[in-house]
């Protein structure tokens, strides 16, 4: 049916031209001739219908223009002879301005015409926002086709867009948008895409504005077996969908009286839904004893009626719920009832089909001032078009949002502009963007001060503004928790308070400490009996360590070695202590101006000596994996040892499965992915470096979470690096934490790496549990025995941490129970590897995903923790 356009002949403007109509009754309408330069003869008024068309060029920022073939001129009307073709870039968007919640018809009409002498019919998408509205395919609809969709923006502006999907380039002949009645074509859904639209005449003209005070382009369609009847006289058409009275009066019957009179149409989509719009009114002088009377007919099914056509009055039957057709063939009867001594009669009718349009919007907030953005620093991308962040595959460069169900509006979370040839100031703007999380305007020639407003973002988490030429002293409320600050490479930016000039480029502030190994050693033989008396001492301890940018903040320091007062100075003193490990204290520190870390300084003397230690530190700082928490950097100095690692700020998990500290309770998938992303670090150490490393002290206190939630192992090469090397060896001294030990390594000293697997089982059965590893005040001492009485008592349902509530597939829950008891089998030999234990984690999680995915919209992701919840303003 698309191709319907075919010729707009001169014909149909026989009719219009009689009728003329001031140009402000077009009001609200908007009528682009696409292509048509913006001087000279835009804006002008069509000859033939009298519609105030006028230039595109205002409404879009890309594409070429070009003109039909000047054969085909002759052919096609103003304003379908110009046109305009997008060779660069995939999308290519309009942007109109229409009235919030009004409701448009909106019609783009595209004409080939061999414009650029190639005879290649392109084929493209048309999206309205971010959804597929219709594909346009002119290599079927040769001589050209239309779309027609009413349509209730929500916000103020719209944008069309055309995208390319192949080789072929996107064109478009005119743009065209009419307000309609805000009533009118009202359904279950919000919009309608038109399929067809006639009245009932041979005539074979067409009809549209003026004489459709909306228009709508009215087809004339008749059929052999119909006979023509018509008025001369005006049809009342006063309803909500005042069809043209030029269409009211004709109407068609059946010839042969007593059969039905039947529309049909069909289409590829068997699941299409319709809606149909009939138009009825009497044209004829029906004498006393005369009856029209008949009933309506969907697909053998009754529909509507029996009704009786108004004597030059309209009458419109429509179905406010959709249908379907069986098969995709639609077949509409009109029947004629017994006591009816006429044949039915038919004006005109209109199908729509549904249209969905599931994508919402990006947040109009977001859209207004990233746009603000683009154009404080006159930026031109190509593909900075449409809808920042909508379709996902389409979003603009430079862009991140947030990824959640279709029906919530997308909101920025990265705004990176990096090397962009950027200049003058930091846009105000970017305030507007309240849920920006990373901020990079790195390596342009940004001047001015850096705004105060940057600091007031609590949702931002990364800033990198180095490489400028900022000025000015750095916002107070810079400081504060896990941001990511870069300022580097900005000579004229004062660093500190009272304003000094910086001498370098980069503000380092290093670190110190010492230990010898075999303190260490001594150390952990201490902290493992202390442990065992009084585990809870231990608790918080690795809350809260990390940084992300170390390589960053230590470039002047290739051997990332720090110096005692360097420590000092960074810890200021010492003042705040983050918690006690195996090794000895943890500090909170900050370097470079804002950066946070968490210093752990080895308890007292070594013996081992500075080049052991170093070669064994300089192994570890080598260990990168998204799962591992980094160490950045270390101290040796005399008789100060200590080690700075990357600071999270989401704590352990033991804290989050407990809820104290100020946890979370984390859902059932979150923990799958918890337990795979540890296991994946843990695989690493196993595999992955060289020599392979046993973390040796697995436990949920050692698995740290990051702003988002994502696990990092921490502690790992610790006991061994002031062990001598191998794959499989003997212990002096056994690391580990009670109830997290591989019961077989500790009656025979052997350690390997199914010792880890063993304490992974453990750290599975908490999660899944959420019961204490040793219970001291139970016979029951140990999880495991635990998790077998209640097997044995047949309370699998029981297993499972009360506070999950349920949530939870149950085939996931039992398959990672399975896979916990085997990690945790006695025999090691028995345990599988890491590999094998992710590869069981990932079943769990597809099972777990196609649950949540059946029951959408019941929860969103667990991502709750607040980075300015309860924590400490920092020391400085
Ligand atoms: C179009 O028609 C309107 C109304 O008659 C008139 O005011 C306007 O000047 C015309 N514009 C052009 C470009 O001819
Ligand atoms: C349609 O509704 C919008 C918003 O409610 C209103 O601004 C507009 O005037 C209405 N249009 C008509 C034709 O009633
Ligand atoms: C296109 O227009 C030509 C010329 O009027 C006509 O012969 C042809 O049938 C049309 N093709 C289609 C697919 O409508
Ligand atoms: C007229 O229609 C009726 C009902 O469909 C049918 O039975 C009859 O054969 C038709 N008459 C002619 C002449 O086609
Ligand atoms: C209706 O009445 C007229 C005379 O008034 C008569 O000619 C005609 O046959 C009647 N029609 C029917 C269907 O009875
Ligand atoms: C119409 O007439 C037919 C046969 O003459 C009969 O079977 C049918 O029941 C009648 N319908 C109504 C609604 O009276
Ligand atoms: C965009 O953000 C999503 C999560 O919101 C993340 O998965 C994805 O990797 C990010 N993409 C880029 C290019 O940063
Ligand atoms: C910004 O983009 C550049 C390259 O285009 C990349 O190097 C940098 O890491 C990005 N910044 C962020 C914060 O993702
Ligand atoms: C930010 O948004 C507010 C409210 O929408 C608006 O008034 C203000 O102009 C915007 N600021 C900038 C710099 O765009
Ligand atoms: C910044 O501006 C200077 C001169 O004004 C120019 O030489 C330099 O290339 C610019 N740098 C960037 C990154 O655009």
């Amino acid at each position: 049916m698309e191709n319907y356009l075919g010729l707009l002949l001169a014909l149909f403007a026989a009719f219009a031209i009689t009728n003329f109509i001031q140009a402000q009754e077009q009001q609200g309408f908007i009528s682009l001739d696409c292509g048509l330069p913006a001087n000279g003869r835009s804006p002008y008024n069509d000859t033939f219908s009298r519609l105030h068309f006028s230039s595109d060029a205002t409404f879009i920022q890309s594409g070429k223009t070009g003109k039909i073939q000047s054969t085909l001129v002759s052919r096609f009307m103003k304003p379908y002879t110009t046109l305009r073709y997008f060779p660069d870039g995939i999308r290519n968007c309009y942007n109109l301005n229409v009235g919030k919640g009004s409701k448009y018809l909106i019609r783009a009409t595209f004409i080939y015409g061999n414009y650029d002498g190639h005879d290649i019919k392109p084929v493209f998408d048309l999206y309205l926002g971010p959804n597929l509205w219709a594909t346009i395919d002119l290599e079927r609809a040769v001589n050209g086709t239309r779309q027609d969709m009413l349509h209730i923006p929500t916000p103020n502006s719209l944008q069309i867009c055309l995208v390319k999907t192949g080789e072929t380039t996107p064109l478009i002949s005119a743009l065209e948008l009419r307000p309609m009645e805000n009533v009118s074509y009202s359904t279950e859904s919000d919009s309608l895409n038109l399929y067809n639209m006639y009245y009932l005449s041979k005539s074979g003209s067409q009809i549209r504005y003026s004489r459709d005070i909306y228009d709508r382009i009215w087809r004339s369609y008749f059929k052999m077996e119909w006979t023509q009847i018509s008025t001369d006289l005006d049809v009342v058409h006063s309803n909500k969908y005042a069809p043209p009275k030029d269409a009211l009066k004709y109407a068609a019957t059946p010839t042969n009286a007593s059969a039905p009179l039947t529309i049909e149409w069909s289409s590829a989509n068997p699941d299409a839904q319709y809606h149909l719009y009939a138009h009825f009114a009497e044209l004829q002088d029906l004498e006393a004893n005369e009856t029209r009377e008949f009933s309506m007919v969907w697909n053998g099914q009754h529909y509507y009626g029996p009704l009786v056509p108004l004597k030059l009055n309209l009458l419109t039957i429509f179905n406010k719920s959709p249908r379907t057709c069986n098969g995709g063939k639609c077949s509409v009867q009109l029947i004629r009832t017994n006591r009816s001594t006429l044949p039915p009669l038919l004006n005109a009718f209109e199908v729509f089909t549904v249209i969905h349009l599931p994508q919402s919007e990006t947040d109009e907030s977001d859209v207004s001032a990233i746009k603000s953005i683009a154009t404080s620093y006159a930026l031109s991308r190509i593909n900075w078009q449409g809808d920042p962040c909508v379709p996902q595959q389409l979003r603009w460069d430079g862009l991140n949002c947030t990824n959640t169900v279709a029906s919530m509006p997308p909101r920025l979370t990265t705004l990176n502009l990096s090397s962009s040839g950027l200049t003058g100031t930091i846009a105000a703007a970017i305030q507007n963007l309240t849920q920006l999380e990373k901020l990079d305007l790195s390596n342009n020639n940004l001047t001015g001060g850096v705004p105060e407003f940057l600091g007031d973002m609590k949702s931002l988490t990364v800033i990198n503004l180095s490489g400028n030429n900022l000025s000015g002293s750095l916002p107070q409320a810079f400081q504060r928790k896990g941001l990511e600050l870069s300022v580097e490479g900005n000579p004229r930016l004062c660093l500190s308070s009272p304003c000094k000039k910086p001498t370098k480029k980069k503000v380092v502030v290093p670190i110190v400490v010492s230990v010898s190994a075999a303190t260490v050693i001594f150390v952990v033989v201490l902290f493992l009996v202390v442990r065992m008396k009084n585990p809870s001492i231990w608790e918080g301890l690795h809350l809260l360590l990390g940084t992300s940018m170390a390589n960053v903040t230590f470039v002047n320091k290739k051997s990332r070695r720090f110096t005692y007062s360097e420590v000092i100075k960074m810890t200021n003193n010492f003042q705040r202590v983050l918690g006690k490990g195996g090794f000895g204290m943890v500090y909170h520190g900050t370097v470079n101006i804002y950066e946070q870390v968490a210093v752990k300084v080895l308890s007292q003397s070594s013996t081992q000596g500075s080049k052991e230690f170093k070669a064994e530190v300089d192994l570890l700082l080598r260990v990168h994996h998204t799962n591992l928490v980094s160490l950045v950097g270390y101290c040796y100095e005399g008789d100060h040892l200590a080690l700075i690692y990357e600071f999270l700020p989401n704590g352990d998990l033991k804290q989050h499965l407990t809820g104290k500290g100020g946890g979370s309770i984390i859902k059932w998938s979150v923990r799958l992915r918890i337990a795979l992303e540890a296991a994946s670090g843990l695989e690493y150490l196993h595999i992955g470096c060289t020599p392979p490393m046993v973390h040796r002290d697995v436990k949920t206190a050692n698995i740290l979470l990051d702003e988002n939630l994502k696990a990092k192992l921490a502690d790992f090469g610790l006991s061994r690096s002031f062990q001598s090397g191998g794959e499989s060896q003997v212990l002096t001294a056994i690391a580990g934490t009670l109830g997290y030990l591989d019961p077989e390594c500790n009656s025979s000293g052997r350690l390997s790496e199914k010792s880890d697997v063993y304490s992974f089982g453990i750290v599975l059965l908490e999660m899944i549990t959420n019961q204490p590893v040793i219970n001291q005040t139970s016979e029951i001492l140990h999880i495991t025995q635990w998790v077998g009485f209640k097997i044995s008592q047949g309370d699998i349902i029981g297993i499972m941490d009360p506070n999950l509530g349920k949530d939870y597939d149950s085939n996931s829950a039992w398959r990672a129970l399975e896979l916990a008891l085997s990690c945790a089998n006695p025999s090691s030999s028995k345990r599988p590897s890491m590999s094998q234990v992710i590869q069981g984690l990932k079943e769990c999680i597809v099972c777990e995903n196609s649950r949540e995915n059946n029951n959408q919209g019941l929860e969103s992701q667990a991502m709750s923790i607040g980075l300015d919840s309860s924590m400490d303003p920092m020391a400085r």
